[in-house]
Order: structure tokens, then C-alpha cells, then sequence
């Protein structure tokens, strides 16, 4: 087969080298793709929000499936792009379609599906320009801290969680009347705070039935300690310790099983992944977050955790005879560093020269923010590696990841030193 995999980040580097395991992957074109996926497979300029320029290519090159590694292709229709065209619409694409992606696209739509099927989520209320004031009111009746959400999507960005309700209440006229995420908070979900502890359950579907891959929990501050901004993702632990059959269990029944009926019921057509963020209160499993696609990080631990080949999971649902394949998973634990460039996420300088990844031993890099220059690795992003190693337990899978990282070098290189410290 001829496989086109849309995406530039770790995540497309982690799924890039995971089909390239199937005997049925022939070729593999990646767009845009990093300085990673070009070693292993070839990089193509094409924009993916560029529908017509990507049917183009499908044809061009006789793509036989498409891949879409990221939520703004999905959120934008690529799914119904492609079923809507009689030339194209014999080729797989492996995620939803624009209403499914709505999961990803809109809080509020999320919100909705979850409460419609009684999965468990935070309480919450959504609130317009014209009802900034209700909105503000809404809040005296929560309790600290509170928890404002920009309906639409804003980079990982639009989650507020402040302490003060003064500020809160700002926050929110900020929000919706000054547009401080633009369109995306033209609309803005208020939800009940939720303690526990964080972490992420992968589904693969055919809109049928589905796949539970391994669950992962992702370090989301830059700084050590969970401390400071929120970032895309520092780094990645799978399985998550605390994961055990009885909280699987109950992630299972209470919200995978009824969010695949539930897409079934609403008729939204969905062969794809569903990353649900979840948060476990008190051994009560709550979601979060839908996402559409796969995490990242979290993608460069699952993905060296399935045994089974990629491929064939992916046609079974195209398909949708998922229910037929066997998900095979490896028993050891994988964990992710990911190697950032200083400043991330805020301003940081690019172009940096990489050096030491021939000498990693033992551990997987794939490659996030990189590219080729003059025969040089360098630095093409906020993330740049990710540091993926396989270990018995995530401790010893950990101390691979660092003891390579001892080997890397690039001006203002920075990586957190305490992944998985919050779990021992
Ligand atoms: P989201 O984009 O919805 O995943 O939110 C970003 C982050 O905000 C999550 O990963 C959580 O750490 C936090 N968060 C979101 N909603 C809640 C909630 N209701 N209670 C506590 N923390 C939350
Ligand atoms: N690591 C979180 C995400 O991919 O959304």
C-alpha cells in the first residue's frame, strides 16, 4: 500500500515508524513531516489544510490510505472532503468526520455529548457575549477554582483555571467581549472544578466497535513540579501505574463503550482515534476532553506499546471489521522525554545545530520541531525530540531516556528532569 500520513510533529514521526513495521506499508509519504520522518519515509510539501492540493497527490501518486496525524484537517472536513468525491472517495481516511471532530472542535458540542449519554463529566453551563452577565453570575454558584473554556480551538491555549472569582469574572469578559482567543472564545464553557489525578485512554474505532490501546499520562507544565505555563506536552509514561482493572473497568463501561453507542445513536460517522483526557476522582474515572487524533507525546509511548501491525488495524476500519482484529500489546512499560527549545512555550530561537543523536543507545528518537540544514540537524520548533525508552517498570524505562539525553546537545536545550517522579 501507498499510505499518506498529514502532520509535521513527534506524533507523526511515533506513527510513521509504526506503519513502517507493516510488511503492507510500501510506501509512505509524510506532509510536511520533520527531519525525522525523512529518514524513514519521504517528506512531501503539501499543506493539509489544503484539500484539493492533497487530493491531487492521492491521485497523483495512487495513495491508497490516508493518515491524519492532527485535529485541524479533521475539524476542518477532510473526512467528508474525501467522501464526497466520487474520485476519491474509494481511499480510507483514518479519523472522524467534520461533525465527529466537532468532539475535538467544540467544548460545548463535547459537553453536550457527554451529558446526552450519561458520561461522567465536571457540571457545567456555556455562555455568549449576550450572556456574559448570567455567565458571571453563573460563577458565584461554583466554588474556587474555576474552570473557563474556550468552546473553540485555541492551540491548547484556551483553558483558563484561576482561583479568584474577581478575576474569574474578568477573565471571562476578557474572554467573550474582548475575544482574547478570537472566534474560539466567541463562546465560552464554565465547568466544576475537578480533583484528581490526570490521565489519557486511547480508543481506535470503526464507529462500530473498538480498540482500547494503552493509556498514558502526559506532563503538560514546562516546569518541574507541574509548575508554570502549559505546554504541548513535556513527556509521556505508559501504562499509567495507577491504571489498574478496576479503574479500566470502569473506564470502559462508563465512558469508552458509551461514547462509540453514543457516536453510533447520533449517527456520526468516527473511524478513527478518540484520546479522552480524563481525571480519576477518587477512583472515579471523569472525562475531561475529548480529542480527536492521537496525543503528543503521548502517541511516542503507545505506539512502541502495540505489538499488532498498525496497518492492518487501520484498514480493519476503513472497513469497519475492527471488531475481527487483534490488538496485541507489549507488557513493558515505554516512557517519553521530551527535548524542548529554551523559552518554549513562549518566544524561542530556532535553527540550532543537534547534535549526539547518532550516539543514542537503546532508546527510540523521534524527531518533533526539526529540520535538515546543510547536512545538519537543527532545531525547527518549540518541541523538538522526543526520547522514547522501554524498561520493565517506567523507572528503569526513564533512566534509559535521561541517561541518552546525557548525549544531546543543542544551544538552550531544555528538558524536564522529573517525569515520572509524581508516580512513584
Ligand atoms: P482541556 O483542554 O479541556 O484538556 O483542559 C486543559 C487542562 O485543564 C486539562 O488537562 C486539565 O489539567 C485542566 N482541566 C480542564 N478541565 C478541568 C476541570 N473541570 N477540573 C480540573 N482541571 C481541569
Ligand atoms: N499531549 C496532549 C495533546 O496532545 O493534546
Amino acid at each position: 500500500m501507498t499510505i499518506l500520513l498529514l502532520g509535521s510533529g513527534g506524533r507523526e514521526h511515533a506513527l510513521a515508524w509504526k506503519m513502517l513495521q507493516s510488511a503492507k506499508c510500501q510506501q509512505l509519504f509524510v506532509a510536511p513531516g520533520n527531519a525525522g520522518t525523512s529518514q524513514i519515509a519521504t517528506n512531501v510539501i503539501l499543506n493539509p489544510l489544503d484539500f484539493i492540493a492533497v487530493k491531487d497527490f492521492v491521485l497523483q501518486n495512487n495513495v491508497d490510505m490516508v493518515v491524519v496525524g492532527p485535529e485541524d484537517p479533521l475539524v476542518h472536513g477532510i473526512y467528508d472532503f474525501f467522501k464526497n468525491d466520487g474520485q476519491i472517495n474509494h481511499i480510507p481516511v483514518i479519523g472522524p468526520s467534520k461533525i465527529g471532530a466537532q468532539l475535538e472542535g467544540s467544548k460545548e458540542f463535547a459537553k453536550e455529548f457527554l451529558v446526552k449519554h450519561n458520561i461522567p463529566t465536571a457540571r457545567y453551563e456555556s455562555f455568549t457575549k449576550v450572556t456574559v452577565e448570567a455567565g458571571c453570575e453563573f460563577l458565584t454558584t461554583l466554588e474556587a477554582p474555576y474552570v473557563l473554556k474556550a468552546d473553540g480551538l485555541a492551540a491548547g491555549k484556551g483553558v483558563l483555571i484561576l482561583n479568584d472569582l474577581a478575576e474569574a469574572q474578568q477573565e471571562l469578559r476578557n474572554m467573550l467581549v474582548d475575544a482574547k482567543f478570537g472566534a474560539a472564545s466567541s463562546k465560552v464553557v464554565i465547568e466544576e472544578f475537578l480533583d484528581g489525578i490526570e490521565l489519557s485512554c486511547f480508543v481506535l474505532t470503526d464507529g462500530k466497535s473498538y480498540k482500547i490501546l494503552p493509556t498514558a499520562k502526559d506532563y503538560k507544565r514546562i516546569g518541574e513540579g507541574d509548575t508554570g505555563l502549559n505546554t504541548g506536552g513535556m513527556g509521556a509514561v505508559s501504562p499509567v501505574p495507577f491504571a489498574d482493572a478496576v479503574l479500566m473497568e470502569k473506564i470502559e463501561t462508563r465512558i469508552v463503550k458509551p461514547t462509540v453507542e453514543g457516536l453510533q445513536k447520533d449517527n456520526i460517522e468516527y473511524k478513527g482515534f478518540v484520546f479522552i483526557g480524563l481525571i480519576n476522582v477518587k477512583g472515579e474515572p471523569m472525562v475531561i476532553e475529548y480529542n480527536v487524533r492521537m496525543g503528543d507525546p503521548e502517541t511516542e509511548v503507545v505506539m512502541p506499546r502495540i505489538k499488532s501491525d498498525l496497518v492492518e488495524l487501520f484498514e480493519a476500519v476503513g472497513q469497519q471489521k475492527l471488531e475481527d482484529a487483534v490488538l496485541e500489546i507489549d507488557e513493558r512499560s515505554a516512557t517519553t522525554i521530551i527535548i524542548a527549545s529554551g523559552g518554549y512555550p513562549e518566544d524561542y530561537e530556532k535553527g540550532k545545530v543537534i547534535s549526539g543523536i547518532e550516539t543514542i543507545e537503546d532508546s527510540i528518537v523521534f524527531h518533533a520541531g526539526t529540520k535538515e540544514d546543510n547536512g545538519n540537524i537543527v532545531t525547527n520548533g518549540g518541541r523538538v525530540l522526543a526520547i522514547t525508552s522501554y524498561g520493565n517498570d517506567f523507572q528503569e524505562a526513564i533512566k534509559k531516556s535521561y541517561q541518552n539525553i546525557d548525549k544531546l546537545h543543542f544551544d538552550k536545550m531544555y528538558f524536564r528532569k522529573d517525569i515520572g517522579r509524581d508516580l512513584l
